[in-house]
């Protein structure tokens, strides 16, 4: 009998990293994230800089290319992008097939896995022009996508891109307008949202990330690989604690019962988490968060919402700060912990969150799959396991068991 755990020794030295929390899977010149000190840039930029001063088209280049665009570099990105934001009028029979109550992420899997189907020039990968056009087209049709899942669920036609208006009023435009009515973009609802876009736009190698590199680096078509990482953003734990932060918000309701759910977060017997706290990398202030913090308050004063799940965040947010539990394990707001506030002070159903982050983390997506196939030194992402199964045994037939 062999003992497969001697195997290891023959086979060279590897590391066992459960969680990846030490291992880096890549080199990459995109984002840097210092989580002790609570820094994130973009090519070298401060996210609160890109967020106050950018626009998320301009942050889409600079993650692209590498530098930001000059004024003519960017009217050309812009006009590519609003160039590409129709999908093939035979996607509407793929969302048709699906249930109204479908949630917007499972059909945005589909949808968007469903574009290397009617893309066929952007599956091949070896070509840089037909790389760059793909990224396009998946930057581009991603508001459309969201859109018309949000349209799909709530029964209202499908509206068209309207391509003399920026990208995120498109976006607003295709969700909230009607086709008989004009629709007026809010500003305020306008600058926010794009914010919020730039404040999700990338991140390094997040689980997503991960994921859609590692498919990528099979060779699989980009499309397929965008796909890969929504369904990955799904999980609560990633993209969907927005949802879940807010769905949770609701549930304390008022201040009075904040201290309860203080507990449950701190009782290792509960599954419970407090959710929109804690990060990975951030052992510190998650730098997206304040600046969420400060276009909620903005944003439900411009609308003249007074919600107070608002106030239950900033008092929770208080009170986890000052928490000897929250202290010690350096558990803070992270970005999804005011997002949600923001976006159903908007007018967006929880069910859209998810899928509002997946259309930003498109950009990031595809500049680190554009950045993994353009390295000649890429090669297939194989992690390694530590076996634990029965050492090797004989086969005992069926009928002798
Ligand atoms: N509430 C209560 N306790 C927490 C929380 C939380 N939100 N987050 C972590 N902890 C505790 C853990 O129980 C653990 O305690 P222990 O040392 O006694 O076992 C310790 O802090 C470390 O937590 P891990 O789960 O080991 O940390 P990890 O880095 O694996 O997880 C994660 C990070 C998934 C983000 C986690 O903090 C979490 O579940 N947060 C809530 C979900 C959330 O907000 N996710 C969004 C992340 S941001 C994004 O994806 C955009």
């Amino acid at each position: 009998v062999v003992d497969i755990r001697k195997l290891y020794a023959q086979t060279g030295m590897f590391t066992f990293d459960p969680g990846f929390t030490s291992t880096a899977s890549c080199e990459s010149g995109l984002t840097f994230i210092d989580g002790g000190e609570g820094i994130l840039l973009h090519r070298g930029y401060p996210i609160d800089q890109l967020a106050e001063q950018s626009s998320f088209m301009e942050v889409a280049y600079l993650l692209l290319n590498g530098e930001l665009p000059s004024p003519g570099e960017f009217d050309d990105f812009q006009y590519t992008i609003t160039r590409h934001t129709m999908v093939h009028e035979q996607l509407k029979t793929l969302y048709n097939g699906f249930r109204r109550d479908a949630h917007p992420m499972a059909i945005m899997c589909g949808v968007v896995g469903a574009l290397s189907a009617f893309y066929h020039d952007s599956t091949d990968i070896t070509d840089p022009v037909q790389r760059k056009i793909a990224s396009h087209r998946l930057i581009a049709k991603m508001p459309t996508i969201a859109a018309m899942a949000y349209k799909y669920s709530i029964g209202q036609p499908f509206l068209y891109p309207e391509n003399s208006i920026s990208y995120t009023g498109n976006f607003l435009r295709m969700t909230f307008g009607v086709p008989a009515e004009p629709y007026e973009v809010n500003p305020v609802v306008e600058k926010a949202m794009d914010r919020i876009f730039i404040l999700h736009a990338d991140h390094e190698q997040n689980a997503s990330t991960s994921t859609v590199r590692l498919a990528g680096s099979s060779g699989a078509n980009p499309f397929a690989c965008i796909a890969a990482g929504i369904a990955c953003l799904w999980g609560p734990a990633h993209g969907g604690a927005n949802e879940a932060a807010l769905n949770m918000l609701h549930e304390i309701g008022t201040p009075d019962k904040i201290p309860e759910y203080i507990a449950r977060a701190k009782d290792k017997e509960d599954p419970f988490r407090l959710m929109g706290f804690g990060h990975r990398v951030y052992k510190n202030f998650d730098p997206r968060a304040k600046v969420m913090k400060e276009t909620a308050a903005e944003v439900l004063e411009t609308l003249g919402v007074d919600d107070p799940i608002f106030d239950v965040a900033r008092e929770l947010e208080q009170i986890a700060l000052n928490d000897e539990y929250f202290i010690e394990k350096k558990l803070y707001p992270n970005v999804d912990f005011y997002s949600g506030v923001i976006l159903s002070a908007i007018g967006f159903p929880t069910t859209m969150f998810t899928a509002l982050f997946a259309l930003a983390r498109t950009v990031g997506w595809v500049a680190q799959w554009n950045e993994m196939i353009s390295d000649p030194e890429q090669r297939i992402g194989r992690p390694r396991q530590l076996y634990t199964g029965p050492t090797m045994r004989d086969y005992v037939p069926l009928g002798s068991r």
